[in-house]
């Protein structure tokens, strides 16, 4: 973990140029090579200011398609939703066109199967067929994501794979519904293989109060069931300096 290059800037405005000059960076990359970008947004502060600068930038937003690596389980325009956040900083400012857009078809009364319908439609467009959960645990099965976009939780959780939660242990499934008891709600998450088979990962992480939460991913104490996040092989950080623990230098 700690051999993951981690690109630490003292201003949030400044991480956040930082990351968009990366997105441009990457997404040129992978439209060059492949025709398409596909990526795995986050919910959070940071990926916020993010998203409001990639929609202000000259991206060519027909070969990027946008999906969701979480989502709370309520309603495209409840204020929790992280497909209201990415539409009123992103989709609407760059409009988008809805054809890119692969949100999270929430289903209040029925989280299971609304995870289980996006894993359909991930699928589809990644034409990746249903398997067997035996073939499911190969790398090529899951999601070839040219990027997944994390954010960071004070409990070390991330996307909506929180400590104690069955997500944590699931390896078959790309997305599945997740019930969090400190919020007495379902989740919709990616699970842990779905994350770790994109080719970038990023975390984005700013502020002092993340401080514990990067030692505990970057620690010797592991315990993913504690600390989800240690589940994630990630390719980047991108933090702010106050972020980092004592002794974790760029
Ligand atoms: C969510 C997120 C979650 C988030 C972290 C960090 O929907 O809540 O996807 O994983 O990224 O909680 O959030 P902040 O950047 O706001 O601290």
């Amino acid at each position: 973990m700690n051999r993951v290059p981690i690109s630490a800037h003292e201003t949030a405005d400044e991480l956040v140029q930082d990351i968009l000059a990366s997105f441009i960076r990457l997404a040129g990359e992978a439209i060059a090579s492949r025709g398409v970008f596909r990526v795995s947004l986050s919910g959070g502060s940071t990926p916020k200011r993010l998203y409001q600068e990639i929609a202000a930038s000259s991206l060519d937003f027909s070969r990027i398609q946008w999906f969701w690596g979480d989502e709370r389980n309520v309603p495209h325009d409840h204020a929790d939703s992280n497909f209201r956040m990415v539409n009123e900083a992103l989709l609407k400012p760059a409009k988008i066109a809805a054809a890119n857009v692969f949100p999270v078809p929430v289903r209040v009364d029925d989280p299971a199967a609304a995870a289980m319908d996006y894993e359909k439609i991930m699928r589809r467009q990644f034409g990746v067929a249903e398997n067997s959960a035996e073939s499911g645990r190969q790398q090529s099965d899951f999601p070839q994501w040219d990027l997944v976009l994390l954010g960071l939780g004070d409990d070390a959780h991330t996307a909506s794979l929180f400590p104690e939660t069955s997500a944590l242990e699931v390896c078959d499934r790309w997305f599945v519904e997740n019930w969090v008891e400190k919020f007495s709600a379902f989740r919709y998450t990616l699970t842990a293989p779905a994350i770790n088979s994109g080719r970038e990962i990023w975390f984005l992480i700013s502020g002092s109060g993340k401080r514990e939460a990067i030692g505990k991913i970057m620690g010797d104490e592991r315990n993913f069931r504690l600390y989800p996040s240690q589940l994630i092989r990630p390719t980047r950080f991108f933090v702010t300096s106050d972020a980092l623990p004592e002794g974790n230098s760029v």
